[in-house]
């Protein structure tokens, strides 16, 4: 595509936060400290998790940037920024949560495949963008449309970058277009982050979001859209990012056995607690992070200082001044909630936090019962370990 391109080596990589932990140089992929996570409701771009499968595209001439939208349509059309612009814009609060978020911990149990992951695979931003609604309409595809007249069903959004799991071609990943043209999924072509443009590492000039599905959907670098009769049949879709159970191994796996995860389950995390820390005794605030998929608010998050014999509730909180309720209109459907609670801690134990989502899902207890050899969707009860001790803390 004219004005962006993919480039083979690692070259011309943007600068980075020094606090990011780095899970894997080429390509790029790191987290901020948990304790960042919680330091505010909205995560600031620089700390924002970095997930990518190559080397950043560069924006050569922003003017000249343009995307296709073809498939399954009567009309397809080439479309530039300022076309993007002209459309209705729509800020979203959301999260992106990678998939492989916590798979640190789920390879401690039995060994998964992937990128490392401490809990911070997870950020809360404003997106600001058209919504892809009104931008299929340009196509001529009406709001809620589950198959275009040709018989299109799915909408793939095709990046610039070059993967080494698509043998050097794009990231791809596809959505079904009734959930493309939903007002309602806010699913958006997005050209800010927190106010600001998008930076290099998180899709400039445009990515798209999918709100409450795994961030393995949420296309960077837009450079085409295709209407297609059946899902995008590229590898993020195919061999990779899908649930398998633990008996499951790579000896016995039949990929196509298992559809490509959508919506992520609800999961919660203690961010101002390292998996084992020392502490003086007496009163602790225990903060963290809860978010569930589909749209689905925290009903409730629940903290346990005996290891998961008996249960507290924390209290959770999104915005300053305005009370959290769960799947309320003057909550962000879409964003985490960050829950809260003082206790007090007289001798070293376990901590852990589960939270429960608008539909009464809850997180499972063990990592094991969840087990699978790709080391997606770790949602197990969190645990971190305190010791309690008197001196020198
Ligand atoms: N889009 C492209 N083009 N290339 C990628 O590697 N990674 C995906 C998704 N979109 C990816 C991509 C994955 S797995 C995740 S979790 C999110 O982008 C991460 O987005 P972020 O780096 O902006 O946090």
């Amino acid at each position: 595509m004219p004005g962006i391109k993919g480039p083979s080596d690692y070259s011309q990589e943007p600068p980075r936060h020094p606090c990011l932990q780095i899970n894997s140089k080429e390509p790029f992929n790191a987290e901020p400290p948990r304790s960042a996570l919680v330091s505010s409701y909205v995560t600031p771009v620089d700390l924002f998790y970095k997930r990518n499968h190559g080397p950043i595209p560069v924006v050569d001439d922003i003017e000249r940037y343009c995307f296709d939208i073809t498939g399954l349509i009567q009309t397809p059309k080439n479309l530039y920024m300022r076309d993007v612009r002209m459309l209705p814009k729509y800020n979203v609060t959301a999260i992106l949560q990678c998939a492989g978020n916590r798979r640190t911990a789920m390879s401690k149990t039995r060994k998964v495949r992937g990128v490392g992951w401490d809990v911070s695979a997870i950020g809360n931003a404003v997106w600001g963008g058209a919504k892809l609604a009104d931008v299929l309409e340009l196509v001529g595809i009406p709001k809620l449309t589950s198959r275009t007249q040709s018989g299109g069903k799915h909408v793939e959004f095709v990046s610039i970058d070059k993967c080494k799991e698509e043998n050097g071609g794009p990231y791809k990943a596809s959505i079904p277009l009734i959930q493309a043209t939903n007002p309602e999924a806010d699913v958006l072509l997005a050209y800010e982050m927190n106010g600001e443009p998008l930076n290099r590492d998180h899709g400039y000039p445009l990515r798209v979001i999918v709100p409450g599905v795994i961030g393995a959907r949420s296309v960077k670098w837009l450079d085409s859209i295709n209407i297609i009769a059946e899902e995008c049949q590229g590898f993020f879709m195919q061999k990779d990012y899908k649930m398998f159970p633990p008996s499951v191994d790579w000896d016995n796996i039949n990929w196509s056995t298992r559809r490509p995860q959508m919506d992520f389950p609800v999961q919660s995390v203690i961010c101002s607690l390292e998996d084992v820390q020392s502490i003086k005794p007496g009163k602790i605030t225990i903060t963290g992070y809860a978010a569930s998929g589909g749209g689905r608010g925290i009903e409730r998050v629940d903290v346990s200082i005996d290891g998961g014999k008996t249960w507290l509730e924390a209290s959770r909180s999104q915005k300053t001044g305005i009370p959290y309720i769960s799947d309320h209109e003057s909550s962000d459907k879409w964003a985490w909630v960050l829950f809260e609670i003082t206790v007090d801690i007289p001798h070293s134990t376990e901590i852990v936090a589960k939270a429960v989502d608008s539909a009464a899902n809850v997180q499972p207890e063990n990592v094991q019962d969840i087990w699978n050899l790709r080391g997606i969707l770790n949602t197990s009860w969190h645990r971190v370990q305190v010791r309690v001790g008197h001196s020198n803390m």
